[in-house]
């Protein structure tokens, strides 16, 4: 009889991989939050995590919400297709239990003396009494994946409840998105960002050592290792992108548990090296499609030739504004919009956090020497 073949790696969007690895800041910042609501008390701060697609963060949400669960506080994992209407978000925030669920809205609610809110659209002040009342009895911290694809009016709903509510009870909202989310949370609420602090979390790709733990530490795990050479090969090759780290140690684990033996050495990367990269040319072409889509690939290829040089390069604002200029969008509202296009996909990124002169990088750099050469095509 055939066993089944266990997948150690999670090359999946979304998938917890067996080592979350590096992230200690994010982690530190998400554990006093959590260390606040687990003594009642409501942290100072919202929490953003804000990243190129691909980079963790909801494996970092996946994290968090277990480490709540684990420490007896409530967290609820939302996207925003979760919640198209005010009335949604309350049901989800603040669902009605036993009998008063059977009940109209108004009725059941007031009939049974808890939260009251009108049914044909749910305020902040509605809201903000539910989540009160809910955290009272137990904390909350809210989930919120995808969130720059929230609706603004919802949204901007959600963040006014969140503020009001961590005045008063142990509540706790994080939200994740693309690097588009900063235009997205200002079309809900200007004052938002400014009292975020350390609260706002740039998810970029993984230093060298986190990226080479990530693919030694479930191997280990599993009595297996990875020799110098072949491991120095598969963080050249991917980047120390986490989604790309997992697909190469799918690759070599596959390979392992076909072949035997303890050690991966760099002839399992040559044999492995066609299939795990004609995976990263079908992601490159999933992005591409993606900016053809959005009407980006003309920026997108504008843009490229910024970063080629090595993979950490940077570039500044002007840069990136004389670039799009030369190559055909000269007005000035077109570029803001290329930009925000390109920002919104992840394409580029300007990580949060950083000391002057402020510079932007490229979500996955080899995606930008894909783009320069397949764009006309
Ligand atoms: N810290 C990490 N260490 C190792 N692997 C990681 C880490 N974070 C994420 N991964 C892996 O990277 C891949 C991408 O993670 P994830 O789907 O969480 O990214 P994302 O930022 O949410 O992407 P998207 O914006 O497309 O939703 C997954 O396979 C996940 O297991
Ligand atoms: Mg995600």
């Amino acid at each position: 009889m055939n066993t089944i073949t266990p997948r150690l790696f999670r090359p999946g969007a979304g998938a917890l991989p067996p080592a979350l690895t590096g992230r200690e800041v994010e982690k530190g910042v998400l554990s006093r939050c959590l260390a606040d609501l687990v003594v009642g008390a409501a942290p100072p701060h919202d929490v953003v995590l804000l990243g190129p697609r691909g980079n963790g963060k909801t494996a970092l949400l996946t994290w968090f919400r277990d480490a709540c669960r684990n420490a007896s506080v409530d967290a609820v994992s939302l996207t925003p297709h979760r919640i198209p209407s005010h009335e949604a978000l309350v049901d989800v925030l603040a669902p009605r239990k036993g009998v008063a669920k059977w009940l109209p809205r108004k009725i059941g609610v007031a009939a049974l003396g808890t939260a009251e809110w009108n049914l044909e659209g749910a305020t902040a002040k509605d809201l903000t009494q539910a989540l009160i009342n809910r955290c009272r009895r137990r904390p909350l911290a809210l989930l919120v994946d995808e969130a720059h694809t929230l609706a603004p009016d919802i949204g901007g709903l959600l963040l006014n409840a969140s503020q009001q509510t961590r005045a008063d009870a142990p509540f706790l909202l994080v939200l994740a998105g693309t690097p588009g989310l900063p235009d997205r949370l200002d079309a809900m609420d200007a004052s938002f960002w400014s009292r975020l602090g350390e609260g706002l979390l740039g998810i970029g790709r993984l230093d060298e050592a986190a990226a080479r733990e990530a693919l030694v530490k479930p191997l280990a795990a599993h009595g297996a290792d990875i020799d110098r050479s072949a491991l120095d090969a598969v963080v050249e090759y991917s980047q120390c992108y986490p989604y790309f780290i997992q697909l190469w140690g799918d690759a070599l684990w596959q390979h392992r548990v076909t072949t035997g033996g303890t050690t991966i050495t760099v002839a399992a990367v040559d044999a492995v090296g066609p299939s795990a990269v004609s995976r990263v040319a079908d992601y490159y072409e999933n992005r591409h499609r993606e900016l053809s889509a959005e009407g980006l690939l003309t920026a997108a290829a504008a843009v490229a030739p910024l970063f080629q040089t090595r993979r950490e390069a940077t570039a500044t604002h002007r840069q990136l504004n004389t670039a799009l200029a030369a190559n055909g969008i000269e007005d000035d509202a077109e570029r803001v919009a290329a930009l925000a296009g390109l920002c919104r996909v992840g394409y580029v990124w300007c990580p949060p956090g950083q000391v002057p002169p402020v510079c932007w990088r490229a979500g996955i750099p080899s995606l930008t020497g894909y783009i320069l050469e397949n764009a006309a095509a």
